[in-house]
């Protein structure tokens, strides 16, 4: 049986939205780390534990989710003018690339971008969900800001790679989030060591225990490494995630989404939306 996921404080006191119980966000310092790619796996492996789960693309000047789930679909718009999230990979799925088409200009979409991430989340007919996966464009800037200060985040995963430059961003990452309260629940280390796709041999291309060193800098937990894996990259072209078709990845992801879990359950709990505080008290 599924055990019951309760609903976590935010760490920025942003009222709880009553259909979504615990929102984390995927961020980085740095571009191309391999945000979107955690971001999907994450949340296939929590949902495959028995949760459910949503994924939010919060990319708005480069939107990746649509591609990396296979959909080019438009979502339906309710009468009431809510969105229905697109059902992808057992997840409740929205992103903009859903919402407008690629010939839009990025220079519109400036003045959208801090709107757009809370229409989204506030608009779109997200059907209960335990978990809510928001995956962040890269840096620390307008999207960011808006996270902040107006949804209810429960805590962080940064995301990072082995060099060194990547790692002195993962420091601005995690500054920003401590900045604005939103707790941090750990990192994740992606394109760890390269894995020969001919014979299987291990090559820490980028050196080693980068992640480990800059998590124990700064306090926070190692979550995980991702190895550098071809077929990671070539299964996210095709509209496929690894978890789903890579048993040794999906096993990694799995062990960084029960520990994202853990932390989540170890965060003190939000009464202050009464339907969930019903349920509580009841057990
Ligand atoms: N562990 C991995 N092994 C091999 N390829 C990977 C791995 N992780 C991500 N990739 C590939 O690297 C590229 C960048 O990944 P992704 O789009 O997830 O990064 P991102 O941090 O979200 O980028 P952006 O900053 O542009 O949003 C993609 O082509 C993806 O398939
Ligand atoms: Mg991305
Ligand atoms: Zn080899």
């Amino acid at each position: 049986m599924v055990k019951k996921i309760h609903r976590a404080k935010p760490g920025n006191e942003v009222k709880g939205l009553a259909n979504i119980r615990n929102i984390i966000a995927v961020g980085s310092g740095k571009g191309g780390v391999g945000k979107s790619t955690v971001a999907l796996n994450l949340a296939m492996a929590l949902q495959s534990q028995g949760a459910t789960v949503g994924l939010l693309d919060a990319d708005i000047y480069g939107p990746s989710v649509p591609h990396m789930v296979g959909k080019n679909q438009r979502p339906h718009i309710n009468e009431d003018k809510s969105i229905e999230p697109i059902d992808a990979c057992n997840l409740q799925v929205m992103s903009l690339g859903f919402l407008v088409n690629k010939q839009t200009p990025a220079i519109w979409r400036g003045p959208m971008a801090s709107g757009a991430l809370q229409q989204m989340l506030t608009a779109t007919n997200w059907r209960e969900l335990d978990y809510l996966v928001i995956d962040l464009p890269p840096g620390t800037g307008d999207v960011q800001l808006t996270l902040a200060q107006k949804v209810p985040v429960v805590g962080a995963v940064v995301v990072t790679t082995p060099q060194d430059v990547a790692l002195l961003d993962v420091e601005k990452a995690v500054a920003m989030f401590n900045k604005v309260d939103i707790p941090v629940l750990g990192l994740v280390e992606n394109m760890s060591v390269y894995v020969c796709s001919q014979c299987g041999h291990e090559d820490h291309i980028f050196g080693a225990d980068g992640g480990a060193r800059v998590a124990a800098a700064h306090d926070i937990d190692l979550l995980g490494a991702i190895p550098l894996q071809r077929n990671i990259r070539e299964l996210a072209d095709e509209g496929l995630a690894a978890f789903a078709q890579d048993y040794s990845v999906a096993k990694a992801y799995v062990d960084i989404a029960s520990k994202v879990a853990d932390r989540v359950a170890k965060c003190p709990r939000d009464y202050a939306v009464p339907l969930d505080a019903m349920v509580i008290e009841e057990s």
